[in-house]
């Protein structure tokens, strides 16, 4: 954060007020409004805080206009062709792509963090047989801070890195159980000679009864699939995390927070609501019906897996997803896919409607993981969880990133009042 000595001036019943003006590396400027209240005594007014930056930070940054994603700044296009997720992993938490015995000795802490303490499988017992794996995830990563006592104090540096290796090798043992547990099936192990992606397909569709054999290209659209979730700067969840952080809560309750705030459909749960609008539709013919509704004032729908907060153009994740999507179908030997048809023909009709143009509504990450993930054999209730456990290491990459701010503070923003002033109690007779 760069201070440039320009000053933006703010005038006010008289009297002027300068804000500094804070340069970033790339991107708008930032006026820092730090200092406001105490010498105008105003607050500023943003809710939904589309113009008001909350930190500063140096892991991900998204040019919005221009549909550019960076991941400490590699472009998520080039990570997604020529690396993979636990190399993005070490990229987002230390900063620097990693040499070959750094990614060894990472990928090696990870593998060896898997396995669950044995007594959470008795805490996975206690939920209901048809939960929601969102709902079990949430409950079970919170509980992580009840079993892993060693890595909850935030102040040293060594237990915050234990946490952050435990949490990214842990939390896809935990969607998995989640996902066996919802559909009656006995929990498998972690293995260690499987990579990470292959090893959490393994977890999944495995069965004790008989041999499992991941496929390779499978286990490599999975990654992708992680890499392209693993961070995507101060997006809801991510704040989440943050602002549950500066309150100097430990690192599993601030995770368990990120994933509670990520099921909802304006946010990670889009994926699922995606694919069943895309099945409700059904039939290519049907496409102006919704399009119809999604352009209606009256009507509350929206076209799941598109739009965004930021990007105003085409989402760089929904490019790589949309070649997955063609190369996993056709791997799996899927053809003629009426879901992928209706999506594609969906993507142009929008693409080409004025309403959607004005709006600068485009196809977001969401629009195409969830066919992929079904045509690998997900039910739709596992498309949240997996953006969960890709997701993990961004949220504690920006939590670590935050601790270590020795300037932080617990975020607490103010309001605009508009209440009743102060009045007096009545009593239940006079009232
Ligand atoms: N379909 C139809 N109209 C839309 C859509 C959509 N998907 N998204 C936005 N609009 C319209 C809004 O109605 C609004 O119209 P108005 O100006 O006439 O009132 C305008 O476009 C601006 O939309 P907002 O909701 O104000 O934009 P915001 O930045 O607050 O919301 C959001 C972004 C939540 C992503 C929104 O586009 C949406 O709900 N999309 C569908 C859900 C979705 O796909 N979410 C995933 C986001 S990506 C992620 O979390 C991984």
């Amino acid at each position: 954060m760069a201070d440039t000595k320009r000053t933006a001036t703010l005038t006010l019943d008289g009297n002027t007020y300068d804000l500094p003006v804070l340069s970033p590396t790339v991107g708008p400027d930032v006026l820092d409004i730090r200092k406001l209240y105490a010498q105008a005594d105003v607050f500023t007014y943003d809710p939904g805080f589309t113009s008001t930056a909350a930190c500063d930070s140096a892991i991900t940054y998204i040019d919005g206009d221009k549909g550019e994603l960076l991941y400490r700044g590699y472009p998520i296009e080039q990570l997604a062709d020529k690396s993979h997720y636990l190399e993005v992993c070490y990229l987002l938490l230390n900063g620097e792509l990693p040499n070959k015995e750094q990614m060894a000795d990472f990928e090696g802490r990870i593998t060896r963090h898997t396995m669950l303490h044995e007594q959470i499988h008795n805490f996975f017992r206690g939920f209901r047989r048809d939960s929601h794996p969102m709902a079990t995830m949430v409950g079970v990563v919170g509980a992580m801070s009840a079993f892993y006592h060693d890595s909850l104090d935030i102040n040293d540096p060594w237990q915050r890195e234990v946490a952050a290796m435990r949490m990214i090798a842990k939390l896809p043992t935990i969607a998995a159980m989640a996902y066996k547990y919802s559909i009656g099936q006995p929990f498998v192990y972690p293995r260690n000679d499987l990579d990470y992606a292959s090893n959490f397909l393994h977890m999944c569709f495995s069965v004790p009864a008989e041999t499992y054999t991941v496929q390779p290209a499978l286990a490599k659209a999975m990654d992708r699939i992680m890499m392209l979730h693993a961070d995507h700067e101060q997006n809801a969840s991510t704040s989440t995390v943050r602002l549950a952080g500066s309150s100097g809560a430990n690192p599993f309750a601030c995770i368990a927070a990120g994933i509670a705030c990520l099921w909802g459909p304006a946010h990670g749960g889009a994926n699922q609501a995606c694919l069943e609008m895309l099945r409700e539709i059904g039939t290519v013919d049907r496409i102006p019906e919704f399009i119809a509704r999604a352009k209606d004032k009256n009507d509350p729908f929206k076209l799941m897996g598109f739009g965004h907060r930021v990007y105003k153009n085409f989402d760089p994740r929904a490019k790589v997803m949309k070649e997955s999507a063609d190369e996993v179908l056709d791997l799996l030997g899927v053809h003629n896919n009426p879901l992928l048809q209706v999506a594609k023909e969906l993507e142009q009709i929008a693409l080409h409607d004025e309403y959607f143009i004005a709006k600068k509504l485009y196809p977001n990450v969401d629009f195409y993981s969830g066919i992929i993930l079904e045509a690998m054999g997900f039910p739709t209730s596992m498309f949240t969880p997996i953006f969960a456990l890709s997701r993990t290491v961004g949220w504690i990459s920006q939590w670590k990133e935050m601790i270590s701010d020795p300037a932080g503070k617990i975020g607490r923003p103010r309001q605009l009042y508009t209440g009743s002033e102060g009045r007096d109690y009545l009593d239940v007779e006079n009232r």
